[in-house]
């Protein structure tokens, strides 16, 4: 079976929510960008790229099912406003604002268009927004291949032979349309016979890497152990058969011009260390990802999320032996009436960063020790 977080097919979408992974396999139905937007504010879809895919074929499904009207400047308007409204949802991944200028582009061409009418501005949007779909599986499994070159041919344990690595949170086939980014890199390693083990953390709050990652890894059968996000030192200090890791890699919510990374909260500290013990530090992400409009980190908007994302934990219920999957409870972790601080996402400065993998190859710092990501990558409308 293909792990599969969007399923899709034209007036149709439903997303699988992550809030019940890994225990309860559900998916929601879509049916407008206003459910859309409360899917990605619950984060029951999350991760950058696909938060984009979500939006933009939400509002696709609603146009394709609504009576629309047939004046081309009406279902402009509609569509304009809706994408407002989606990029609201949440700040930080820049994919989302980049798949909305991209899709208000198609949306004003088509209506500018002589005969156009309400269909036709309509049937822009919708292929438009279905091509993101195709093209994000298609820019991941080549992230995936380079990033796998790269770590084999440029760590010292890559030229070896198979490799260890370390990711934090999820970017594999539940944060995309499929594949993945960061795990893509792992899954095209582990595909190629190149890796000896995968190593995940936890990903405080959020579990993501516990929850999500730990079961893309289990679903695929790649040889993987979960740690802490407090053991990723203790685990760089190994040189083991096993735990010498190559390379730690990870995706990105938005990389700034000069390389600064903004990804989930953990992601700067997993650069320190992996600094101070040589280790090399991937990034690993679509160009959709990389805005040229943000010079550096410091312009980045972090998100920050409810305190009882840190206080509480949801899962099934457990009697010290048997879990009970049709009984999902919550505990508090923390003392009551602490404060808390839930920032989403950290930057990670481009000094600590060895590479940025995206679909066309993987951009490396200049003779100055910089990323100039201006020059290397034009804006493509
Ligand atoms: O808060 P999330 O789960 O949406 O955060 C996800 C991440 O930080 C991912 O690393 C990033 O979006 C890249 S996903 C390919």
């Amino acid at each position: 079976m293909v792990l599969q977080a969007i399923k899709y097919s034209r007036g149709r979408l439903e997303i699988l929510d992550q809030l019940k992974l890994p225990h309860q396999e559900e998916y929601d139905h879509v049916y407008s960008s206003t459910d859309a937007w409360h899917a990605i504010k619950d984060m029951r879809t999350r991760g950058a790229p696909a938060i984009a895919i979500v939006a933009a074929l939400g509002l696709a499904v609603e146009l394709v099912n609504m009576k629309l009207s047939p004046a081309a400047e009406d279902v402009t308007v509609f569509v304009l406003e809706k994408l407002d409204y989606l990029v609201t949802s949440r700040p930080t991944a820049v994919n989302l604002a980049d798949a909305a200028r991209k899709l208000k582009k198609t949306t004003e061409s088509a209506a500018a268009k002589a005969n156009a009418d309400g269909e036709s501005v309509r049937e822009a949007y919708v292929s438009a927004a279905e091509k993101m779909l195709v093209d994000d599986v298609n820019d991941n499994e080549n992230i995936g291949r380079h990033g796998a070159e790269w770590v084999i041919q440029k760590t010292e344990a890559g030229k070896k032979g198979p490799v260890s690595m370390l990711t934090h949170c999820n970017t594999g086939s539940l944060a995309t349309a499929g594949y993945g980014t960061a795990l893509g890199v792992i899954r095209s390693l582990h595909a190629k016979g190149s890796l000896k083990h995968a190593f995940c953390s936890e990903t405080r709050p959020y579990n993501q890497g516990s929850r999500l990652t730990a079961f893309e890894l289990v679903h695929d059968e790649i040889p993987a152990t979960l740690i802490t996000d407090s053991m990723a030192a203790a685990l760089l200090q190994l040189k083991g058969p096993s735990e010498n890791i190559a390379a730690i890699v990870v995706g990105a919510d938005r990389v700034a011009a000069n390389g600064d990374t903004a990804n989930k909260i953990g992601t700067y500290s997993l650069a320190i260390l992996a600094r101070h013990h040589g280790v090399k530090f991937l990034v690993a992400a679509p160009r959709t990802t990389i805005d040229l409009a943000t010079k550096s980190g410091s312009e980045i908007v972090i998100e920050e999320r409810p305190g009882k994302e840190v206080t509480l934990v949801k899962g099934p219920r457990h009697d010290g032996v048997t879990l009970d999957l049709a009984v999902i409870e919550t505990v508090s972790i923390a003392a009551n009436g602490i404060n808390v601080w839930n920032p989403a996402f950290d930057v990670t400065p481009a000094e600590l960063i060895d590479g940025i993998i995206t679909e066309v190859g993987v951009v490396e710092k200049d003779k100055d020790g910089k990323f100039d990501l201006n020059h290397v990558f034009k804006v493509d409308g």
